[in-house]
This record gives structure tokens, C-alpha cells and sequence, in this order.
């Protein structure tokens, strides 16, 4: 029988009318082990340029990349012994506060503790944190901003933050890649592509492509996103669900019959229109009796981090291509809705409907990019 899945779908939208805002989020944007301290990294957040760097205190932070005096960008500047960031144009010195603290060119301490004291010689700052290894960022600036980032936890791992010998965390991986935080999103909502786009590795695209519906978990909201399990499960897997947290987290959890648990934490952050920057790391949650489940294959071998890299990008690289053009054929087609322009009779795609829904009924249906002129480079 050929279902129309989309009625179904349809009851999931609540009668919230407040809509997703982009901009009062928490973001990982590094994983912090892989960052070099020694110098300011330039990245993209939103459209938005911005730079890491970390402080005397060994905290980082997070700038507007651009230098207050004749915008020249932070991120090509130094790191000095005195914890602040140099624009290496002509030697400003900025705090972690963002201050400006040295102007070199000054005629004397006097003037310069003036024109150090305007408000407009100040660096932009975003709020930071780090949380379990990633460092976050809140891409809104001012006291409003530290005060209202304060109020929201980011999307970390519940398990991780357990003292437990039972849990135990699989490197983190990191990617720039040519594709739209949406379609990351669509693409690990999606288990059904898993033993055909991976085949050899997960699965097979001849024996595992195979009927499962997707009931949901929990319902949709403008703030906690939604879940949907997976039946029938494998034998050895009790419960497989997909939980979207928005704005950036994709939390897959397999519970295996014997109580053990893997976990895959995605993150996707939205750097610039067509881009995104991924995060990915797995949690093993051993079984009472501290029997360990199978993880992702090789990605749950110890490993050095340098092979950990590689084998990931095999690995996103089976995917990124269906990406790339995917966004591409729907960007040809001016400004048709994803809802409208592809077919998906079966309830393997009932997630990823349901993500588009959300995307835009709750979230206004596009990114809100900075500066389209920023974001395009
Ligand atoms: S542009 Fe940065 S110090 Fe001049
Ligand atoms: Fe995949």
C-alpha cells in the first residue's frame, strides 16, 4: 500500500508562534584540543568573520575579525606573551575583554590611555565556553548577550557529564565542508541511505536496504527540535532513536538489548551559505556487566588522532557529494520549497520531512547570514 506520509506529518506542528532565533544560540565552532594556541584562528560563524584566540588566562575567546582601527582582520594577527591579541597592521593591542590596551603610534601614555578609554577603539566579543571538549560561541555581542547565554545550556552529551567508568568517549573528528547546515542535518536524519551510501563499511547496498518505519519519539517544538525512533530494530539493538536539538546537534542513540549504548554526537554549525562545519565523536555507555557495544566499526579503534582524521573524511566523503549536488539541484530551481520539489512516499524519509518542517515553520526557513557579502567569500 502507498502511503501518504505528509497528513500524518502534518499534526506534528504545535501551536507555538514564537519562531527559532539563530542568533541567541550556543554553536561549537573547534574541537580545543585540535586548536594551536599560539596563534588566532579565523573562521566563519552565521556569515559572521570571527577569530579564536586564547587569553593569558588560557581561555578562549571569540572576536569580531576585524581590527577596530582600520579593519584589518584579527585573525592575521599575533597572540603575545602578555595574553592579548596584536593586529598585526599597526600593533593595536586588544584584552580578552576585547579593550584595546596598547596604540603604539600614541604621543604619549596620556593620549594613549585616552583613545584606549573610546568606546570605539574596543574589539567586538562574542561569549565562549568550552564544554566537553568543543570550544561554543554565542554570535550575539554585548551585556545583553552574556546574560542571556548564561541562561542556555549547550547541546552537550547528558552521559558525558556522568562520573562513570561505564561511559567512555571515541575522538572527535572535524570537518569545513561544501555543504548547507541543512542538508548535514537532513543527511543524519536519514538512516536509510547508511548501507547504500556506505556501503562496504555499514552495511550493504544490496542485502540492507530494506522496509522500517519511523515512529516519533517526541513531539516537535521551536526550541528542542524533535525525535524519531526506528522499528523493527536489528536484534541486537532494543531501541534506535534520532533526536534533533537545534540549532546544531544530531544525537543518534542505539541501546542494545543488553542495556549498552552507542551514542553518535553530530554537530553541524553554519558557517557561510553552501558551508558547514562538522563535529562528530561517539559515546560508548557499557552494559551493567561493563561488556562494551560495538561502535562505528574502525572509528571505535584506539587510534591516533591523525588516523582518526583520515578515516572520517572517507567517511563524510561517501555522503558529500550527494550533498553538494542535492543543494545545488534545489538552489536551480529558484526558490521551490524542499517540500515541494522532491517525492518521498515512504516513512524511512518521514524524519527528514519533518526536519524541513521545522526548518521552515519554526525557524523561518533560511539561515539569517550576517553579511551576504562576508558570507560568500
Ligand atoms: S588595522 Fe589594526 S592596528 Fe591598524
Ligand atoms: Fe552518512
Amino acid at each position: 500500500m502507498t502511503t501518504d506520509i505528509r497528513p500524518d506529518m502534518a499534526e506534528l506542528t504545535d501551536r507555538e508562534t514564537e519562531l527559532f532565533t539563530w542568533t541567541k544560540q550556543w554553536y561549537p565552532v573547534a574541537v580545543v584540543e585540535f586548536l594551536d594556541c599560539d596563534r588566532p584562528h579565523g573562521m566563519q560563524l552565521l556569515g559572521k568573520n570571527i577569530v579564536l584566540w586564547r587569553d593569558g588566562t588560557g581561555k578562549w575567546r571569540c572576536f569580531e575579525d576585524t581590527c577596530p582601527h582600520r579593519l584589518a582582520p584579527l585573525s592575521e594577527g599575533r597572540v603575545e606573551s602578555d595574553g592579548t591579541l596584536l593586529c598585526a597592521y599597526h600593533a593595536w593591542r586588544f584584552d580578552s575583554a576585547g579593550n584595546c590596551v596598547s596604540i603604539p603610534q600614541s604621543k604619549n601614555e596620556e593620549i594613549e590611555a585616552k583613545h584606549c578609554a573610546n568606546p570605539k577603539s574596543c574589539a567586538v566579543g562574542y561569549p565562549t565556553q568550552e564544554r566537553q571538549g568543543l570550544l561554543w560561541v554565542w554570535p550575539e555581542s554585548g551585556v545583553k548577550a552574556q546574560l542571556e547565554s548564561q541562561e542556555r545550556i549547550p547541546r552537550i552529551v547528558p552521559e558525558l557529564e556522568q562520573e562513570s567508568d561505564r561511559v567512555l568517549k571515541v575522538s572527535a573528528n572535524v570537518r569545513d565542508l561544501p555543504y548547507g547546515w541543512d542538508f548535514f542535518m537532513e543527511n543524519v536524519a536519514d538512516p536509510a541511505h547508511v548501507p547504500v551510501s556506505h556501503h562496504g563499511i555499514m552495511g550493504s547496498r544490496y542485502q540492507d536496504a530494506k522496509y522500517y518505519d519511523m515512529p516519533r519519539v517526541r513531539e516537535m517544538s521551536v526550541q528542542d527540535g524533535f525525535a524519531f525512533g526506528i522499528t523493527p530494530t536489528p536484534p541486537t539493538i532494543k531501541e534506535a532513536i534520532h533526536d534533533f536539538q537545534p540549532p546544531c546537534h544530531m544525537r543518534i542513540v542505539s541501546t542494545f538489548t543488553d542495556g549498552g549504548q552507542l551514542i553518535l554526537a553530530l554537530y553541524a554549525t553554519p558557517t557561510r551559505p553552501g558551508w558547514c562545519r562538522t563535529i562528530g565523536f561517539q559515546v560508548l555507555v557499557k552494559s551493567e556487566a561493563g561488556k562494551t557495544p560495538p561502535g562505528l566499526g574502525f572509528f571505535a579503534i584506539p587510534m591516533p588522532t591523525w588516523l582518526g582524521h583520515i578515516l572520517a573524511s572517507l567517511f563524510l566523503h561517501q555522503d558529500l557529494v550527494f550533498l553538494h549536488y542535492q543543494e545545488k539541484a534545489l538552489a536551480s530551481r529558484g526558490n521551490k520549497r524542499w517540500l515541494d520539489a522532491v517525492y518521498t512516499p515512504n516513512p524511512q524519509d518521514k524524519m527528514v520531512i519533518a526536519f524541513r518542517q521545522w526548518f521552515e515553520k519554526k525557524a523561518g526557513g533560511a539561515i539569517p547570514w550576517a553579511d551576504r557579502a562576508n558570507a560568500s567569500n
